[in-house]
Parts: C-alpha cells; sequence; structure tokens
C-alpha cells in the first residue's frame, strides 16, 4: 500500500521550511486542490452528466468554449475569491482580469490558470487537464489590485502546477523546491504522493508537434523536426511522435519519459506572418517553471520563456519545451538556419 503522503500534509510539511510563513500560501494550494477534485469530477462524470459539447460562446481568444471550459472556470474563479488569499486572477476564458471584489478578503497572491487544458477532446474522452501560476501580488495593499499584479515574468513565480485529469487524475506541482506528484484516491478523496521529486531526463527520443502545420513552420524548425525522423540510431532516432493534442498530457509523459513538445509560431492563418499559438501567462510560464525544477528547459526559440516579459494577459509565445538537450538541439537549429 502506498504510505499515505497526502498532498495536504505535503504542502504543510513544505510549510514548516519558512518560519515566518502565514499559512495564506498553503492555504491557497489547499483551495486549489479542492477545486482539482471538483473539476475531476465534473471531468469524468461529463458523458454521463450531459456536460459534453460547446456552449456556443466564443472566448476572448476566439475558440469556441466548451461547456465544461466555462464549468472549470466557474469552479476555479469561485473557489479562489472564496479563499481570501487572492487579490486578483488571470484565466484563458475571461477577457480581463479578475480583481476580488473589495467586500471579499483581499490576500498577497495572484493565480493565472488555464482552466481546461485541450478541451476539444473533451467529447472524445481524450486526456485534459488544468494549469496554474502563482505570483506574489505587487500592488500594495492600499492600492486597487490590477492586471500588472497578472503580468509578471514566469521568473517570479512562487508556485506552479497542474492537474491531469487521465487514467488517473494526478496534480503534480512546485514551489520552487523539486516537482512532486500525487495521484487521487478517489475512495478517500485524498491525493497521495507517488511521484516525489521529479527528474526529467536529459536527453529523450519523443517529440510532440502537430505536423499537419509542418509547411507553415519556419525554416530552422522545419530542418529540426525532419532530422527527427532520420535514421541515426545513435541519437535514438528515428524519434517516437506522440501527440495527444493537450499540451498537459503530452508535457506529462515527455517529463516522466524524456522528450520535446514543440508548438512554433506558424503562417497557416496569416501567410508570411507567422503567429504563436499558445498562451505566456498560465501555459507556458507554469509549466515553465516546472520543466526547469525537474531538469529540463523551456525556450521561445531564443529565449527562456521564465524570462519574458509579458506584454498583454492572453500574450501568446512559440514553446519548445522537454528535455535540455532536446530544447538546446532545437535552438541551434534556429541560430543556424534563422538569422534573427
Ligand atoms: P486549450 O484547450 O486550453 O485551448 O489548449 C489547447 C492547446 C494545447 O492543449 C494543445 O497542445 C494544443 O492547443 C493543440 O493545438 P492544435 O490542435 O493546433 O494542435
Ligand atoms: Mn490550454
Ligand atoms: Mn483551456
Amino acid at each position: 500500500m502506498f504510505e499515505l503522503f497526502t498532498l495536504n500534509r505535503h504542502i504543510l510539511e513544505t510549510q514548516r521550511a519558512f518560519p515566518h510563513a502565514t499559512g495564506s500560501f498553503t492555504g491557497l494550494l489547499q483551495y486549489i486542490a479542492t477545486a482539482a477534485k471538483v473539476v475531476a469530477r465534473e471531468v469524468r462524470q461529463a458523458n454521463l452528466a450531459e456536460h459534453l459539447g460547446t456552449s456556443g460562446a466564443v472566448n476572448v481568444q476566439g475558440e469556441v468554449q466548451q461547456k465544461l471550459d466555462i464549468l472549470a472556470h466557474n469552479v476555479l474563479a469561485k473557489l479562489m475569491v472564496e479563499s481570501g488569499y487572492l487579490a486578483a486572477m488571470g484565466s484563458e476564458e475571461e477577457d480581463h482580469e479578475i480583481i476580488t471584489p473589495n467586500d471579499h478578503r483581499r490576500g498577497q497572491y495572484v493565480v493565472n490558470f488555464d482552466p481546461l487544458d485541450g478541451s476539444s477532446n473533451l467529447d472524445a474522452n481524450i486526456p485534459t487537464g488544468t494549469i496554474f501560476s502563482i505570483l506574489p501580488r505587487i500592488s500594495s495593499s492600499k492600492e486597487e489590485p490590477n492586471v500588472t499584479d497578472c503580468m509578471q515574468p514566469g521568473r517570479r513565480q512562487v508556485a506552479a502546477g497542474y492537474i491531469l485529469y487521465g487514467s488517473a487524475t494526478m496534480f503534480v506541482y512546485t514551489t520552487g523546491a523539486g516537482v512532486h506528484g500525487f495521484t487521487l484516491d478517489p475512495t478517500i478523496g485524498e491525493f497521495l504522493l507517488t511521484h516525489p521529486n521529479i527528474k526529467t531526463p536529459d536527453y529523450g527520443t519523443y517529440y510532440s508537434a502537430n505536423l499537419g502545420n509542418r509547411l507553415f513552420w519556419s525554416e530552422g524548425v522545419r530542418r529540426y523536426l525532419d532530422d527527427l525522423n532520420l535514421d541515426d540510431k545513435e541519437h535514438g532516432k528515428p524519434f517516437s511522435c506522440r501527440y495527444v493534442g493537450s499540451l498537459v498530457a503530452d508535457f506529462h509523459r515527455n517529463l516522466l519519459y524524456g522528450g520535446i513538445y514543440l508548438y512554433p509560431s506558424d503562417s497557416k492563418a496569416n501567410p508570411g506572418k507567422p503567429k504563436p499559438k499558445l498562451r505566456l501567462l498560465y501555459e507556458a510560464n507554469p509549466l515553465a517553471m516546472l520543466v526547469e525544477q525537474a531538469g529540463g528547459k523551456a525556450s521561445d526559440g531564443h529565449r527562456h520563456i521564465l524570462d519574458i516579459v509579458p506584454q498583454g494577459l492572453h500574450q501568446r509565445v512559440p514553446l519548445f519545451i522537454g528535455s535540455r538537450q532536446n530544447v538546446e538541439e532545437l535552438e541551434s537549429y534556429i541560430n543556424r538556419y534563422e538569422r534573427s
């Protein structure tokens, strides 16, 4: 039997390392864990509770919202406001930042989140996830919290994590002291430690990319991906291509097995004007903190993701993330074939 090392116990033991901790960071993480259990229940009941399908609305991303996108957003937003630990939050599903109403207790933290990642896969019962990023509030408690509280470089994150609604429900997070994975035991409603101190292999032989966009990528990216399919056993090539279409699921597999996930800019919709898809604040930054804590790397092809100064709440960036050697090899192809 797994030792009953629950997520709550892990969070509290992490808090003990900070003698002056007020307990609000601990409390915030526990609220996020509760939201995770509620969303997991709704995702798993979706087929039976008629939560599937689209809501008919289109979000700020220009994407059709699934009913569960909105449900997951509402669960997280409600619990975050009620926690009293938050000053503001940014959500993929809300055009603007959400400021904790002043008739609620406002705390010293900010959370950016993707309430349901990979949601276009839901109707096919394919794994999805929730991604969260925790930042310290920068506005003073005498000021009104505002969007600059949400728009801080990834290096400022105090914690990051994701919940993976896969064959099991997993909660994977870091507070800057390693990456730790917990698996939900639904019979007791607790996340139990199953993957302590995750380290990602320095080099992996899996790659995740939507090859349907290949013609619309830059030359360096195209050449890099073509070379992954060469017959070069010394470097583990040809690699295996694994692409779920849910970033959290692809990221999690590559984190454990080694490999690289790529979502480059592509010019598919705008010939000559390549555009990125994934969002900096609530997809790239939290996963970048996790992968660096696990010994890997996250880049936009030129810069560390965590060094990018955000220009907008829903800013998009190219994302190359996973095993360090794989990401650095991709960067060398971009440097060699793309004079910036
Ligand atoms: P979201 O469902 O939060 O909008 O994220 C979807 C993202 C990511 O999860 C996935 O890897 C990628 O979009 C898939 O994009 P393509 O369908 O363009 O490959
Ligand atoms: Mn997403
Ligand atoms: Mn989403």
